[in-house]
């Protein structure tokens, strides 16, 4: 039996920037950071906002695993059937069960362990979706029972649903991790039952930016009220995700860490990934 499994979960990639910078980049930190399975939330992949069929082919195929999604899941309706039909992508599993989509999917790591992933919408500032407590209780409860190593993506605005998320859930999943803000926070850890808790792990894309998209665009509508087109900004791209190391026996967490990978950090890596091929 193995003895860990190490985990990544990127942050929301925005747009063609958060793509290019996660294509050339996570082959190589599949290599230097031996992980065994992937994760990326890809609700602003298509233009900042959806999904399309042949991005979400494009991340998967670059050494991403699973795709988890949020509130702009069906901004792009063309993602409809890619929902319903590939394995290696969730929708938030508090929508209406006739929703478009599967509610969490369990897949294998590079290392032949089992990995359960699903995703959850908080209900602050966000469309009104069921309890998310009672959704993850769902889940689990659904889940096959020698499957140890899970993970929560959970997309919401507010900290105290995600601190609840990450109490409710300790010791019954493998790691909490938030998404959907594209800011990361500084409270990586793992609670006492064993579980990796973060509140949000930032986001792939253009830095120097409004969440990712460009400034003057966003400050112009805050300012007059005017609808402006919200373009994804361009300059200085970063990567933020989290790691987390787990006991397969357990499912429990042994460690977290906070990542960040910069323009020439993912050039670095792309030549790693390139020498050992
Ligand atoms: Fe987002
Ligand atoms: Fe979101």
């Amino acid at each position: 039996m193995e003895t860990h499994v190490r985990l990544l979960l990127i942050g929301d990639i925005v747009g063609k920037p958060g793509r290019q910078i996660v294509l050339r980049a996570v082959p190589g930190l599949r290599i230097q950071e031996g992980l065994d399975f992937v994760v990326a939330n890809a609700e602003n992949a298509a233009g900042g906002s959806g999904l399309t069929p042949d991005i979400y082919h494009e991340l998967i195929s670059c050494g991403i695993d699973c795709l988890t999604m949020g509130d702009h899941v069906y901004r792009r309706r063309e993602i409809y059937g890619v929902l319903e039909t590939e394995a290696r992508i969730v929708r938030p599993a508090n929508y209406p069960d006739e929703a478009p989509g599967r509610r969490y999917t369990v897949l294998r790591a590079r290392n032949q362990v089992r990995v359960a992933v699903f995703n959850l919408l908080g209900r602050v500032f966000m469309p009104p979706v069921d309890c998310f407590l009672r959704a993850a209780d769902r889940v689990l409860a659904e889940l096959p029972d020698d499957v140890h190593v899970i993970l929560l993506d959970f997309h919401a605005e507010a900290t105290s649903d995600k601190q609840l998320m990450g109490r409710h859930l300790d010791g019954r999943v493998s790691a909490v991790l938030g998404t959907h803000t594209h800011v990361p926070t500084a409270d990586e850890q793992i609670l006492p039952g064993g579980t990796a808790f973060q509140c949000d792990v930032g986001m792939a894309g253009p830095h120097e930016s409004i969440l990712g998209r460009r400034i003057e665009r966003v400050m112009e509508t805050t300012r007059t009220f005017r609808p402006t087109h919200f373009e994804v900004a361009t300059a200085e791209c970063r990567i933020h995700g989290t790691l987390v190391e787990v006991d397969p026996t357990t499912g429990r967490a042994t460690a977290v860490r906070r990542m960040v990978v910069s323009q020439a950090e993912a050039e670095r890596l792309s030549e790693l990934a390139r020498k050992k091929d």
